[in-house]
């Protein structure tokens, strides 16, 4: 049998649940911390770990809260859920409304998703709402909608959905038996890294664990409104999934960062893309580029000085490499062309090629 136990059985005495609330489980959670010496050797820290949230049901972090919030919903009678969404938040709705015998929308900004979250969304059979407009727009939209309809809000602007990203800060302590110094990761909207620390918060005054970690989150370039302290109208990155210009948890992000003595920066597409192939091609974790942004802003804030050489740190990857083909196939260039099934043409293709 196996050992697995659905996220919302392991944590149960840690998340909002009640007997009445539904143990809704695709597989989430219990995710791989895989330990990363050469690249922590190429970025110079003592020690990193890469938790790869893409080994989650749907490929992304979002599942942790999804899961709850789908059950929490569906615990209180809804019938149709809804979230704006860069492409993961809607994978991640569509595939647990699904499960639950809901109905899932999702507004996307039109022409900045990737196809294959695209595609995974309708597979799951979701509706799919292109809007005119970035994340923010759609964002907006479905605030008003939710507002004034009987339809469920299942973004991070929803608590629960906070609540259930809790677990993979106990989940990182469990394996690791200590708190590590430093936990690095992307910001988009900004949920996820209050969300660690709320976590580690928790865990700590429930007496599982001892000490606490600083909270290092990284924005990209085009897009870095907590950074500068303003909203960015015209949000721009290679990493789809982060393109925000008005996180909707801005201020607990900003209270996390504070009471961690933590750092919120940013990192350009082109120090995104390079530590996308890196963790591929050192580690051979496959990640999507956002997921890349945190370990990115890792390497330049050691660089900088700005943190501990000495430290252990772990990285949140927070989506699965496949969520977007589109640019990986951009990255690799053209795919080689065919050789002849024959072994002479192959052994001169060794030849050339080794
Ligand atoms: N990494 C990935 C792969 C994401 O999809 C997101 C957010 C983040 C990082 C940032 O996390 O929002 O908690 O700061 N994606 C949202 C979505 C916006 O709609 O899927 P955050």
């Amino acid at each position: 049998m196996s050992a697995y136990q659905p996220l919302l059985v392991r944590y149960r005495d840690f998340l909002p649940m009640d007997a009445e609330t539904p143990i809704l489980s695709l597989g989430e959670g219990s995710t791989p911390l895989v330990h990363a010496p050469n690249l922590a050797k190429q970025i110079g820290v003592a020690e990193l770990w890469l938790k790869c949230e893409s080994m989650n049901p749907t490929g992304s972090f979002k599942d942790r809260g999804m899961v709850l919030a789908v059950a929490k919903a569906k615990q209180a009678g809804a019938k149709c859920i809804m979230c704006a969404s860069t492409g993961n938040t809607s994978s991640s709705a569509a595939a647990y409304a699904r499960r639950a015998g809901l109905t899932a929308i999702v507004a996307l900004p039109a022409g900045n998703v990737s196809m294959s979250k695209m595609a995974q969304t309708l597979m799951y059979g979701a509706k799919l709402l292109p809007v005119d407009g970035n994340f923010d727009a759609a964002m907006r939209l479905v605030r008003e909608i939710t507002d004034k309809l009987p339809i469920a809000l299942v973004n991070s602007a929803n608590p629960i959905r906070l609540e259930g990203q809790t677990t993979g800060a106990y989940e990182i302590v469990d394996d690791l038996g200590f708190v590590p110094d430093g936990v690095c990761l992307p910001i988009g909207n900004a949920g996820n890294l209050p969300a660690y620390w709320t976590g580690f918060k928790r865990y700590q005054e429930a007496g599982k664990s001892k000490g606490l970690p600083r909270m290092l989150g990284f924005e990209a370039e085009g897009c870095n409104a907590i950074m500068r302290g303003v909203p960015i109208e015209n949000p721009e990155t290679i990493a789809t999934a982060i393109r925000v210009g008005n996180p909707v948890s801005w201020k607990k992000a900003e209270a996390a960062r504070d009471e961690s003595k933590g750092i919120i920066d940013c990192v350009s597409d082109p120090e995104i893309l390079a530590m996308w192939r890196d963790l591929a091609n050192v580690e051979g974790v496959f990640c999507e580029p956002a997921s890349a942004a945190g370990v990115a802003g890792l390497k330049k804030m050691v660089a900088a000085g700005r943190s501990d050489k000495n430290g252990k740190y772990v990285a949140i990857l927070t989506g699965h490499g496949l969520k977007d083909a589109d640019n990986a196939k951009k990255a690799v260039g053209e795919v080689p062309a065919a050789v002849k099934a024959e072994f002479g043409a192959v052994r001169g293709w060794l030849e050339s090629h080794l």
